[in-house]
């Protein structure tokens, strides 16, 4: 097994960091890896926001209901699709298309591979983080404060730091419940489903010395509907995205 694999099959998120500075030249490697993911039709329609001013790290954490890494994190990048830039810049267009789901899908997509790239890249150099989707608790208060224009929608921060910390790696799905092959094979869905419950409760019983028991299933009910966040779309649509 090669050391890239090796590190990917051992991804945790972490939320504690040495009080360590990250070097710029390493946090510019990070962007330009990100930069080089994928992108649909070369489109490029993301934005990333390297957050340093403390102010609006506050804003963060007090938006994510206290989520402490915000804070501790030497890295903090707020990631955005961004369909501002090809509305303003691309030739030809009927500048209508730039409000479809289609158009939205393109600019989360590539977001979110680009992140990915990141996280891997920080990653390999030692580092270690967590994604906060948190940030969407108030969407509309994120764009306030990073001044976005119309059509770019804030998504998730990426907090990076050297790790002081190592969690036990947290179990995914059985590889047959994910991946299929030819076509939506749910034959084995139930079981499988079943068997997983008991290791997500062992795992949090475990990590949590009993204090959280719950399943998987159980848990992902509770943390949707925690948080609907069906202002999210409301405020998009105010913002040009997702008409049609
Ligand atoms: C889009 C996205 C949003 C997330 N938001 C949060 C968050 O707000 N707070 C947090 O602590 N972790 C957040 N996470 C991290 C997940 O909880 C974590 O990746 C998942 O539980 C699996 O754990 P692992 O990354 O340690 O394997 C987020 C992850 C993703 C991909």
């Amino acid at each position: 097994m090669n050391e890239t694999i090796k590190m990917l099959l051992n991804h945790t998120s972490i939320r504690k960091y040495q009080d360590r500075t990250i070097d710029r030249e390493t946090v510019d490697i990070i962007i330009q890896c990100a930069q080089m993911a994928p992108t649909s039709s070369h489109y490029q329609a993301y934005t990333i926001i390297e957050v340093r001013d403390p102010s609006k790290k506050e804003v963060l954490f007090e938006i994510s209901g206290g989520q402490q890494w915000i804070k501790t994190a030497p890295l903090v990048l707020l990631f955005c699709a961004d369909l501002h830039r090809g509305s303003k810049f691309y030739k030809g267009v009927d500048k209508e298309v730039f409000s479809n789901t289609e158009c939205y899908t393109v600019a989360v997509v590539d977001a979110s591979l680009a992140m990915q790239k990141a996280f891997i890249a920080a990653q390999s150099m030692g580092l270690g983080g967590v994604v906060v989707g948190g940030i969407r608790n108030n969407v509309e208060k994120i764009s306030k404060t990073f001044k976005l224009p119309d059509m770019v929608a804030p998504l998730y921060l990426l907090c990076l730091g050297y790790p002081d910390d190592t969690p036990e790696l947290k179990p995914r799905l059985p590889i047959d419940e994910i991946c299929k092959v030819d076509f939506y094979d749910e034959s084995q869905q139930e079981r499988l489903i079943v068997e997983y419950d008991e290791v997500v409760k062992k795992y949090y019983t475990d990590r949590t010395k009993g204090k959280i028991t719950e399943t998987w299933t159980e848990r992902c009910g509770k943390m949707l509907m925690d948080k609907t966040r069906d202002d999210v779309g409301i405020f998009f649509r105010k913002i040009g995205l997702l008409k049609k």
